[in-house]
């Protein structure tokens, strides 16, 4: 262990010991007061249009968010559908329209992603590439100027392994960080006020993964990049060993940039067949992650407590629990099918509230 990372232990070890109690307790408020009044920042949640005709969901939302990430129709998958010539904004409208007739902030997922784009950009010369990144980047960033809070202008640039950046469509054009770079310059002329942040999974649960997220964004400000918000997705799995999540958001601090949990859930799966844990100490272990993790949120200064999002709220609204990942038993989320808290709920509500 290095002398940072022993510091860090060190430093730490009062607090997971306190994540442990509160999960060994299972938080289970007699009324969970309503999220939103309780997370600083913002308590969000990622939004898809079927969702706003649906009165369990609406009711939920309505009472515990205070901000929306579109879970998929605010991307290039959704938008250039039918090509580069007709972009297909009604879905984002209406769920930006959504958001500000509720007073929820929008934070607009995501302009540059590595899985997309690919069928519509490759094949483009460089002339016509350059224009139909500028120009795509222009359109959706500026049509939502004044109606989001915030942008995930690029999504997901590392390995998995954290052993360096992706190469995709992008970078074989601009270069692994100058696609980067180019997104934000652009995103920051189509929208001057929004909070531009970098998007990423995995960096709490693969250590090389964070640390190489780390140095990219070391470089990216150093080169004058204007990235203004880190995002860290936390989809947690519940093995991720005690202390390695605080440990995390420790490191995310030090650049005293807003940080915005994007997309939390914790499946209660695992991938070993062997794996005979019951319910109650699958969802012991996840309400110690969550806890670790909302523990490690409020310690930040309150200027970096950007917000906090689940993604989805009820359990059935999981893109876990989509087709054929879905094993049927699944709780990743703070609410059950039918709306009722699960302990990741009280969990959460303990610890903004410590
Ligand atoms: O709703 C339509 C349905 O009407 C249609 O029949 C079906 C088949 O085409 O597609 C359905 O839409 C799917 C949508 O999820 C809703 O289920 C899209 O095809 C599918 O691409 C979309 O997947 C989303 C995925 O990102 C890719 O955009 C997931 O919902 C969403 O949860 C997932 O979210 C990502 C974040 O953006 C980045 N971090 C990881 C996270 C999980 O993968």
């Amino acid at each position: 262990m290095n002398r940072r990372a022993l510091l860090t232990s060190l430093a730490l070890a009062p607090v997971i010991a306190g994540c442990r109690r509160a999960a060994v307790a299972g938080p289970q408020p007699a009324r969970l007061p309503p999220l939103k009044t309780i997370t600083p920042g913002a308590f969000g949640t990622c939004v898809q249009l079927a969702n706003l005709t649906d009165p369990g969901w609406l009711d939920l939302a309505r009472t515990h968010v205070s901000q929306l990430t579109p879970e998929w129709e605010m991307k290039m998958e959704y938008i250039l559908a039918d090509g580069p010539d007709r972009l297909r904004l009604d879905r984002s409208d209406r769920i930006a329209r959504f958001a500000a007739d509720n007073g929820m902030a929008l934070h607009g997922h995501t302009l540059i992603w590595y899985a997309q784009g690919q069928d519509v950009f490759s094949g483009l010369d460089n002339a016509a590439f350059d224009r139909a990144f500028d120009g795509y980047i222009a359109t959706v960033a500026g049509r939502y100027r004044g109606k989001v809070r915030s942008w995930d202008v690029v999504n997901e640039p590392i390995l998995d392994d954290g052993s360096g950046l992706r190469d995709c469509h992008w970078s074989r054009r601009y270069g692994q960080d100058g696609y980067i770079r180019r997104a934000f310059d652009q995103a920051r002329i189509a929208d001057p006020d929004a909070v531009l942040f970098l998007n990423e999974y995995n960096l709490e649960g693969v250590p090389a993964k964070g640390t190489q997220f780390l140095r990219l964004v070391e470089r990216l400000l150093k080169s004058g990049c204007p990235l203004q918000g880190l995002g860290t997705q936390s989809h947690l799995w519940i093995d991720i060993p005690d202390g390695q999540i605080a440990a995390f958001m420790h490191e995310l601090a030090q650049f005293g940039l807003p940080i915005h949990v994007s997309e939390l859930d914790v499946s209660l799966r695992t991938d070993s067949p062997l794996d005979l844990r019951g319910l109650q100490e699958r969802l012991s272990r996840q309400t110690a992650r969550v806890a670790e993790l909302a523990a490690a949120y409020m310690r930040l200064p309150a200027a970096q407590r950007f917000g906090f999002t689940t993604w989805g709220l009820r359990d059935t609204d999981s893109w876990y629990r989509r087709g054929d990942k879905d094993d049927g038993k699944d709780r990743p989320l703070p609410f059950d099918a039918t709306g009722r808290p699960n302990p990741m709920a009280g969990a959460l509500a303990a610890a903004f509230q410590r």
